[in-house]
């Protein structure tokens, strides 16, 4: 399996910012063999990054959905309209979603079970806060979103793509140290007998990337802030076996 470089642009780049920083991706790093690219901008850009990669390696990814297909929920998006715009991922659970627009366990939960379904890929993100970790209670707090997220779909795990993401190392320059990081990957995967892919997230900068690589734990990274400078993205796509 190749290791998974994904971007969350988060709420950044209009449609024609979009074009002008997936153009010069394409540029610096569309030629990549052996790493899976995903890209994940907001909605309104989807169809402009969606033709632009159309023909490269990249692929493309939703930074959230709604559990229902269609009906009455203004403002919502169906997961099947980013299928129908290319996307063939999804990220779910984002701590940004959870701490700020107060999404529960419980709409993750069938988010994750639509996906399945209609056959998008999650990228389901967990993660402690600082106090949390401070509090020693980084494995309870993993094993309820994990037991929460995932209820009915433990047999489906090795579809989905967790994301361990600390919020505490979330856009705020501090990374969890590889070995942190690794840690808690382990104890991800020792809750379930399939085999699972598991990427870190969290201040990943071209400076930190070849040692989270370089932990066997790690299979890839869900980069936030230096997904949108192409060249620092370019380096995090092609880093360095150590
Ligand atoms: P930063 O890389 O900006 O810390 O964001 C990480 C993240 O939330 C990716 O989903």
């Amino acid at each position: 399996m190749n290791p998974i470089i994904a971007g969350n642009w988060k709420m950044n780049k209009d449609p024609s910012e979009s074009r002008v920083l997936i153009q010069r991706l394409l540029e610096l790093a569309g030629d990549v063999r052996d790493r899976d690219v995903i890209i994940c901008p907001p909605f309104t850009s989807l169809a402009a990054v969606s033709e632009l990669i159309k023909n490269s390696r990249f692929k493309l990814g939703a930074q959230n959905m709604h559990w229902e297909r269609n009906g009455a929920f203004t403002g919502e998006i169906s997961g099947l309209f980013l299928k129908s715009l290319g996307c063939e991922y999804v990220i779910i659970g984002h701590s940004e979603r959870r701490h700020i627009m107060g999404e529960t366990d419980e709409m993750i939960n069938k988010k994750l079970k639509t996906a399945l379904e209609i056959g998008l890929i999650s990228i389901f993100c967990i993660g402690e806060t600082e106090k949390e970790r401070e509090e020693g209670r980084t494995e309870e707090v993993i094993l309820n979103q994990l037991k929460k997220g995932l209820r009915d779909i433990e047999s489906e795990v090795h579809k989905i793509i967790f994301a361990y993401e600390p919020v505490w190392a979330i856009g705020t320059g501090k990374t969890a140290t590889p070995r942190q990081a690794s840690e808690v990957h382990k104890f991800i995967r020792k809750q379930f007998s399939k085999k699972i892919t598991i990427l870190y997230g969290g201040s990943v900068n071209a400076g930190n990337i070849d040692s989270l690589m370089a932990e066997k734990e790690i299979e890839g990274v869900l980069v936030g802030g230096a997904s949108l400078k192409p060249e620092e993205f370019t380096r995090i796509i092609k880093f360095q076996q150590m």
